[in-house]
């Protein structure tokens, strides 16, 4: 694990996992209820999602797939995946495998591929987010799909509004490189996958970007 990583780790091992939920549930909702709504997700998929955390994605993600499909959540912090172990129990989840391991080192060991691979709020805090992306890509079958959403670097004469976003994100890994990652991450999606759609919200500072494999 890189130095980097371990920093994200700790902060995930901290207090941020407790009040995870408290602060995160609400505020980027909507807007990952429209990407799962955009995306191609119906009964009986198999769905990866990576960084998972807390599993604040999972009820949109079962709203699609059913009780047919499967999902498997991977992320490296285990404060954070024992509090959607808590969730997938209070929720009667049982759908749901939990994986615990860093996704720039994950390889699927499993024969069959995902139908979708998601990761929301996570590649923008990697600094090897490439690494991560393309696991998460050979992770899925051909005519798949891949849903990212995550925070980038507002352009025009909205970037005035970055400090203020990327501070706001600071405490749960979020940096200036980190935001503008996201860009480059839009645009190797839009150059590797088809069908490739792009939406911007919060002041251009949040987005979600859906393709198809190949
Ligand atoms: C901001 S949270 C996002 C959680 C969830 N996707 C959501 O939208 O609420 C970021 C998550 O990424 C995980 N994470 C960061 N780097 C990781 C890595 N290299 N491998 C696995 N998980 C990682 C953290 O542990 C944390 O749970």
């Amino acid at each position: 694990m890189t130095f980097e990583s371990k920093k994200i780790e700790e902060i995930y091992a901290g207090k941020v996992a407790k009040k995870y939920d408290l602060s995160m549930q609400h505020f980027f909702a909507r807007w990952k209820k429209l990407a799962f709504n955009d995306s191609s997700l119906k009964s009986g998929d198999r769905v990866l999602v990576f960084c998972c955390g807390t599993g604040l994605d999972f009820p949109h993600i079962l709203r699609k797939i059913g009780k047919d499909g499967e999902i498997v959540g991977v992320d490296f912090s285990s404060e954070m995946l024992n509090k959607a172990k808590d969730k997938i129990r209070k929720k009667k989840w049982e759908n749901i495998e939990l994986i615990e391991a860093d996704i720039t080192k994950f390889r699927d060991k499993l024969d069959k591929k995902f139908d979708v691979g998601v990761c929301t709020l996570g590649m923008s805090i990697i600094p090897e987010y490439k690494s991560a992306y393309y696991n998460l890509f050979s992770c899925v079958k051909k005519q798949g799909e891949i849903i990212i959403g995550d925070m980038q670097l507002a352009s025009g004469w909205l970037a005035r509004l970055n400090p203020l976003t990327i501070f706001l994100s600071k405490r749960y890994g979020g940096t200036y490189e980190g935001h503008q990652n996201s860009i480059e991450l839009c645009s190797m999606m839009k150059k590797e996958l088809t069908e490739v759609r792009k939406s911007e919200f919060f002041f251009k500072s949040y987005f979600y970007c859906i393709g198809k494999t190949k």
